[in-house]
């Protein structure tokens, strides 16, 4: 059994009624249910967190140790295009993570087209609207396999 985070970043709460025909109808609850019943699947447990502020995202991240936490699931939402620190919380964490959008955000306007992310993450999913936080868990489970604990 290992821990795997689930953050997601600002405006992320809003999903179900914020421009459905960009990140479709789900709820944050609803993709978060769906979520923690496929890593129960694989024998694992979720810890989930949303922030409209930086500053609580980038606290969450560097407790990631402490809180045994094996792997992570960002989605950073707008802070993607605009946080060196929450970049640099995701260095200081030490802990390997994937990043995760809704949309295709190489397929939208050029300011979204660059991440501070992406250089450092595992690997990066992307424009599978709610299922991409499913690839993303999929995606983690051999990351856990590879990651000696304690
Ligand atoms: C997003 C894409 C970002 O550009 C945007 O600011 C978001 C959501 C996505 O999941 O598609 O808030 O990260």
């Amino acid at each position: 059994m290992a821990i795997i985070s689930v953050i997601n970043g600002p405006n992320l709460n809003m999903l179900g009624t914020r421009e459905p025909g960009i990140y479709g109808a789900q709820t944050l609850a609803d993709i978060e249910n769906n979520l923690a019943q496929l890593a129960e699947q694989h024998g694992h447990e979720l810890l989930f967190y949303q922030s409209n502020a930086e500053h609580d995202l980038v606290n969450t991240v560097q407790q990631s140790k402490q809180n045994g936490v094996a792997v992570i699931l960002l989605n950073p939402a707008a802070l993607t295009h605009t946080s060196v620190a929450l970049r640099d919380a995701m260095l200081a964490s030490d802990t390997p993570f994937i990043e995760l959008h809704l949309s295709n955000v190489h397929a939208r306007e050029s300011f979204r087209q660059h991440s501070y992310f992406s250089d450092i993450a595992k690997g990066v999913i992307c424009g599978f609207g709610p299922k991409s936080y499913e690839l993303a868990l999929l995606a983690a489970l051999p990351l856990i396999e590879n990651t000696p604990r304690g």
